[in-house]
């Protein structure tokens, strides 16, 4: 979960490092530092805890030489606190290497060990200093240092990115990657390696994955990929198609508005060309045979934070319109239960980055039990896919705020589609309600839209509630994760007590919680599809507000019956019931963004988190 920038060719390498740390802030800000090869030789380093501008301002005070390479970082603390010690690059004794890492070396106790009685003398608390002198040691030795790196891979166990330069070779930049991502940027006559391609497509978009357990050696006219025993590797190169200025915030004050606001198109771009015009779905990036989809007989979803809430919601969706048992699981518990999976059951693994670890030993272990898994991912050419069977691409955009908006919402459409599509392969007993609700799919983004248009009056409750220290939300059926989903933003926004509950747990403990005043956001099903479900949480909210609470209710435009009762009444659009969430989620982003503001908190950033959790 850091940011990692590598570069060479005839830029400035400081700027062009710094410029592109800076769209990779969001993936860890504890620290950051960079590390240039100089023109007049020697290798010269800066680093500062804090956030990238600490860096900065260090670098104005004490300026680096200039020169065609080099490379830089910004830190998510895993080993050793967030110091200007621990921050990266780490350099060898000698300060002739410089080393940038993500991920965890597992075996650094054991390596510090040996370092120390072979008198190297290690300055950070960090894992990632051993690989430094490491590289020191093996350069010595063999002079060439893409080889010291394989050799030093072949040492290191656990999650690694590796980025280093050596001062005896000025044109070279080298990379390695196990399990933590790591990228080419191919220019003309400048290369580029960074942890995602935000970092360097204001300067190309033609990339290459590397994958697991390689080693890249990048000059200004080449580029040399192999494993880590030497051997030649197979690369993949691909055209990036997002745009420099899609990663930037459009105007607005934070990521996290700009992302809210793309939702309708995002949502559109994921069903766009999935859909023919007969309402038949073709998902072709879906590489799993037919057949074999009408052999599975049971779905396991495995997914962390916000993309676990859209995994509770698949599960309805596929249930009902396949009829194959579905479990939803936190991919960090999922495979220390022992589950049960075999050749016929289907995983599908849902994440944003496509990096989180506690998702990618999930389906690793799925695949090591027998079963076929299916990624949904927004972040092309990331681990969980290329580790998957299939991918079905959610087609959000970069997103950049740590909060997850726009990719939840197309998280949930990937999820849809996947269903409609057991359901097509394996024919379904509601045909025609399928096809029904791939039409209302084609309606949603505008639907969407029109939720946007009417959330002035959430800004200003928003607002009005600054100064309260918790938040409670309720919901039934598909209803229920849109409330875990409500109460995850608010706390992880606005650092607020927040409680989602399944309305009708209430009575079983929460309802105790009621006092006067305490806000209650409830999410209402539609009137029109399960009625004996709507009446009652029509009855949820009654007792709720008859022991003082504010009731703050979005429900369905004309639903009379929750008026009487609720304090504060958000419309939304009608939908198909299990479609709801994509219109009812909205007022809860826009909410949490709106209270965290008026805390004078950090919005895209927040407190704690990074936007891709790579350790487990
Ligand atoms: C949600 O707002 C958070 N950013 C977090 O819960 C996130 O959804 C979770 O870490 C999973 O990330 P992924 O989708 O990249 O796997």
């Amino acid at each position: 979960m850091c940011g990692i920038v590598g570069y060479v060719g005839g830029q400035c390498a400081l700027d062009v490092v710094l410029a592109g740390l800076r769209r990779l802030e969001y993936r860890g800000y504890d620290s950051a530092g960079v590390a240039v090869l100089a023109d007049d030789g020697g290798l010269a380093a800066a680093k500062k805890a804090g956030k990238l501008a600490n860096l900065e301002k260090e670098l104005a005070d004490r300026p680096l030489p200039s020169g065609p390479t080099g490379i830089g970082h910004t830190r998510w603390a895993t080993h050793g606190g967030p110091t200007d010690a621990n921050a990266h690059p780490h350099l060898d004794n000698a300060g002739r290497v410089a080393v940038v890492h993500n991920g965890i070396i597992e075996n650094f106790a054991e390596l510090r060990a040996e370092l120390a009685e072979r008198g190297h003398a290690l300055a950070s608390e960090t894992d990632t200093e051993v690989v430094s002198h490491l590289l020191s040691e093996s350069f010595s030795s063999c002079g060439d240092l893409a080889e010291a790196m394989r050799q030093v891979c072949r040492r290191l166990e656990g999650a690694f990115t590796l980025v280093a330069v050596h001062a005896d070779e000025p044109d070279v930049v080298v990379g390695a990657r196990r399990n933590s991502p790591l990228v080419v940027g191919v220019g003309d006559g400048e290369n580029f390696l960074a942890s995602d391609v935000a970092a360097f497509i204001a300067h190309t978009r033609e990339a290459i994955e590397l994958g697991q357990d390689q080693v890249v050696e990048l000059r200004r006219d080449g580029v040399v990929v192999t494993d880590f025993d030497g051997a030649p590797a197979d690369v993949r190169p691909y055209h990036v198609d997002w745009d420099a200025s899609a990663a930037e915030k459009g105007g607005y004050d934070y990521f996290m508005l700009k992302e809210i606001a793309e939702q309708p198109k995002a949502v559109a771009d994921t069903l766009l060309g999935r859909i023919d015009e007969t309402g038949t779905l073709s998902l072709d990036e879906v590489r799993i045979p037919a057949a074999e989809l009408r052999e599975v007989d049971k779905v396991v979803v495995v997914a962390c934070g916000t993309a676990y809430h859209a995994g509770l919601i698949a599960k309805y969706a596929i249930e009902h319109w396949t009829r194959i048992p579905c479990e939803t699981e936190l991919a960090s518990e999922f495979r220390y239960r022992d589950p049960i999976l075999d050749q016929r059951t289907l995983v599908i693994a849902v994440s944003q980055s496509g990096e989180t670890m506690d998702t990618l030993m999930a389906l690793r272990h799925a695949r090591e039990q027998g079963a076929k898994v299916l990624a949904i991912c927004n972040t092309n050419g990331s681990t969980i896919p290329r580790e998957s069977d299939a991918v079905l691409y959610t087609h959000a955009g970069p997103e950049v705020a740590v909060a997850s908006t726009k990719a939840f919402l197309t998280q949930l459409v990937a999820c849809y589609l996947v269903a409609l599509y057991l359901g097509q392969v394996r024919g379904t007993k509601w045909g025609d309600e399928v096809r029904g609700v791939v039409r209302e799919l084609s309606e949603i983004a505008r639907e969407v839209e029109e939720v946007l248009e009417t959330m002035e009056p959430v800004r200003e409750l928003a607002r009005s509630l600054a100064d309260k220290n918790t938040v409670l939300f309720l919901g039934r059926h598909v209803g229920y994760p849109v409330a875990l989903e409500g109460a995850l933003k608010l706390k992880e926004l606005a650092y607020m007590h927040a409680e989602g509950f399944a309305a009708g747990e209430l009575k079983h403990g929460p309802i105790a919680l009621i006092e006067k005043d305490v806000p209650v956001v409830v999410v209402v099903p539609s009137p029109r599809g399960r009625s004996v479900l709507h009446d009652k949480i029509v009855s949820n909210i009654q007792e709720i507000r008859a022991r003082g609470a504010r009731t703050i209710v979005i429900a369905e435009r004309g639903d009379a019956a929750v008026r009487p009762y609720a304090d504060h009444l958000i419309e939304i659009p009608p939908t198909p019931v299990l479609l709801q969430p994509l219109v009812a989620t909205v007022p809860l982003q826009v909410f949490a963004c709106e209270l965290a503001t008026a805390r004078g908190n950090e919005v895209d950033q927040p407190r704690n988190l990074a936007k891709s959790v790579t350790v487990e």
